[in-house]
């Protein structure tokens, strides 16, 4: 059976009170909807911790910088109630854009630091409509855990040390991206890729790997990221946003793997841009 579509959030007070009058647990699983295999791996991660499990579907426009990448956004509502029919998810929230910035809204919640470089950069305002939407989806579900892919890793760091500076009462929690097997993540732009150009996409994990794999065994950043460019740019990428390494936790810029390091990357094929991220050392 497809999950109740709550609408606005006196329905989902509703539902989410008497669960918490019940002492049951809840788990939220924020998205923007076109879920595939990666958003499903996060609801299962709900399903196994928690008593009851909301999925949020609102394509947030304050974390758009750009308006056709607004308009162009998949958006399958119908499509993704089945998906999430086998997983006895208790409610999907789909609020309209007026449940969650109602006339007047005037507040931001902005993370600083950790925001700086990397989809920081490129995407101005990004992360200020992502905490934003995050912090109202928490409080507004009063969720004990919220799930989110390590495949937007800048994002789970931000939102992590936003729930624990506002002394939110979510903990949220990081899973393991998804990937097809060629290697590439899942992510909903995947869909946005002209056919001609699916097939080079991989390339983006392919070259990461070689890269970490590089690093791993002593090299520095700085010469082999230029060759894992040029790779890239020959496989069929228009522009490489950035290659970059980053401490696990803080993302502080290294030079070496000397501590648990992410190697973070954002390129554009097609149109599209594409983020990936890998573990190295
Ligand atoms: O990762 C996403 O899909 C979005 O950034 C999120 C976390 C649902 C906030 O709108």
């Amino acid at each position: 059976m497809t999950p109740p579509i709550l609408r606005t959030k006196a329905a989902l007070r509703d539902a989410v009170l008497g669960w918490k009058r019940a002492g049951e647990t809840i788990g939220v699983v924020p998205t923007m909807g076109a879920l595939h295999a990666g958003h499903l791996s996060l609801v299962e991660a709900a399903k196994a911790d928690c008593d009851r499990v909301i999925v949020t579907i609102f394509v947030n426009p304050k974390q758009f910088n750009n308006a056709s990448d607004l308009e162009n956004y998949p958006r399958t509502e119908e499509a993704d109630a089945e998906k999430l029919a086998p997983f006895g998810v208790d409610a999907i929230y789909a609020p309209g854009p007026g449940e969650i910035y109602p006339e007047g809204f005037a507040t931001a919640v902005t993370v600083t630091g950790l925001t700086d470089g990397l989809c920081g950069s490129h995407r101005p305002g990004h992360f200020d409509g992502v905490t934003t939407v995050c912090a109202k989806l928490f409080l507004q579900t009063l969720a004990d855990r919220a799930y989110f892919g390590e495949k937007d890793y800048q994002q789970l760091q931000v939102v992590t040390r936003m729930a624990r500076d506002l002394d939110l009462l979510t903990e949220v929690i990081g899973c393991p991206t998804v990937r097809e097997p060629d290697g590439l993540a899942l992510s909903s732009r995947n869909v946005l890729l002209p056919p001609e150009t699916r097939a080079a996409a991989p390339a983006l994990n392919r070259v990461m790997r070689q890269l970490a794999e590089r690093l791993a065994e002593g090299e520095s950043l700085g010469p082999v990221r230029f060759q894992a460019e040029a790779a890239l740019r020959e496989a069929g990428f228009s522009e490489v946003e950035y290659i970059e390494l980053r401490s696990a936790d803080g993302l502080e810029t290294l030079e070496h793997p000397t501590r648990p390091a992410r190697l973070l990357a954002a390129a554009w094929l097609g149109g599209v841009r594409l983020i990936d991220n890998i573990a190295v050392g």
